[in-house]
């Protein structure tokens, strides 16, 4: 178990493009654990690479006890809309309201390299988008309509 420390707004390492995941070996499988443990010990449910100072195209997410590994994700059809309040772990404690799609449809690979397609609505297409954006530096205040008080 080993806890990473999330890097915070303003860091470079958050505007940066990560790159392809090209080698499943052991030491992404610590990555995909780290981001967990990580994730699991901020209460969030998403965390991606970059906010550990990776900057890797690794993606992880947990909604209800549902965990995801995305690597390499890439959303492959979206659906609707939905406007509602979005928050990051590299923004404590700021919260927008923030406009995304309804349904999205992502695939992506586990640690093993094997190619997966999920399917997720409302909270989960909102984290699928939001770390995915995070892999090209993409950060959600951008997207940010109106702030919410905190
Ligand atoms: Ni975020």
């Amino acid at each position: 178990m080993a806890i990473r420390n999330i890097v915070k707004h303003g860091d470079d390492v958050l505007t940066k493009k990560c790159r392809k995941i090209e080698v499943f070996d052991q030491r992404l499988s610590q990555l995909v654990d780290d981001l967990f443990d990580t994730l699991y010990e901020s209460g969030g449910v998403g965390l991606a690479a970059p906010q550990v100072g990776v900057l890797k195209r690794v993606v992880v997410i947990d909604i209800d006890d549902e965990p995801y590994e995305l690597i390499n994700p890439e959303i492959i059809e979206t659906r609707g809309v939905q406007n509602g309040p979005e928050g990051c772990l590299s923004y404590p404690g700021q919260f927008g309201m923030v406009k995304r799609p309804m349904y999205v449809k992502i695939k992506a690979q586990d640690r093993t390299g094997e190619w997966h397609e999920y399917e997720g609505e409302e909270l989960l297409a909102r984290a699928f988008c939001h770390e995915t954006d995070h892999l090209d530096g993409n950060m959600f205040m951008r997207l940010v309509d109106e702030w919410l008080e905190s």
